[in-house]
């Protein structure tokens, strides 16, 4: 894997949101566009990294090939922070816009949005709380052509480098990849907890397993 490395690993500039929205839409599911399950790649690009890019950029770092973004990790310190900033700060002008742009009533979205609720009823999104011990989070992706290459490894090794300067005690977030969890377990993350989500099953056909990776640290 060392042999193989040819990338830069630095810190989220401003410029860089762009690519950072791009890259999570094209590799949302499992690897794959998020246009599979989601239309309207600016809403979803939204949920999923505004919080990062605009109210805790100082916590993400991107991977370089060749002067190009090709991957990135966005995290936070504080997972109950970005939790509340998210429904104080993004959640509300978020629905507007989604209103605005009709984005609830696509029928892809519908699909989506009745799993989720289905989700909710079948109460599975219950689950053991971690935030206490591991406070830190983290969301990883790598563009399909650079993936295998130690951008992963890279990015993970900074940004736990990052937190125990910053004096994070702990770190956990979660994945439905099986390759995913591969990589992190090869990474040295814990499997805190699994469960099942159906939500996806419009899309995959079956159920999905999710999987909740943690790591204590020691800071430095
Ligand atoms: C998962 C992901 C972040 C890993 O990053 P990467 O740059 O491809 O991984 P690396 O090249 O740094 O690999 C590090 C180690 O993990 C292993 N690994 C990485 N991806 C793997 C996979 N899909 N299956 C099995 N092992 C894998 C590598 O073989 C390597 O092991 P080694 O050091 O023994 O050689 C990246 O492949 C990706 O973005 N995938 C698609 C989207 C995704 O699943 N994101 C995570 C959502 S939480």
């Amino acid at each position: 894997m060392e042999s193989k490395f040819t990338g830069t690993i630095r810190k989220f500039r401003y410029g860089d949101r762009r690519d950072i929205r791009r890259i999570c839409c094209e590799t949302a599911l499992m690897g794959q566009a998020s246009s599979i399950f989601f239309e309207d790649d600016e809403i979803f690009a939204d949920a999923l990294t505004l919080y990062f890019t605009d109210y805790e950029p100082e916590s993400s770092f991107v991977a370089e090939a060749k002067g190009n973004v090709v991957g990135y990790l966005v995290g936070s310190k504080s997972i109950k922070t970005m939790e509340k900033i998210f429904l104080r700060r993004i959640f509300s002008p978020l629905l507007s816009k989604s209103l605005l742009r009709g984005t609830l009533i696509k029928k892809k979205n519908i699909s989506l949005f009745l799993g989720v609720l289905r989700s909710i009823i079948k109460r599975e999104f219950r689950m053991p709380e971690f935030s206490k011990e591991y406070p830190a989070t983290l969301h990883i992706n790598i563009d399909k052509d650079y993936r295998g290459r130690g951008f992963g490894s890279r990015l993970i090794a900074d940004y736990l480098t990052y937190l125990q300067r910053e004096g994070a005690i702990g770190v956990h977030f979660a994945t439905i990849s099986r390759k995913a969890s591969i990589f992190f377990a090869k990474e040295g993350f814990n499997l805190l907890y699994e469960g099942k989500r159906s939500y996806f099953k419009h899309v995959l056909r079956e159920d999905v397993l999710i999987h909740i990776y943690g790591k204590k640290l020691n800071n430095v």
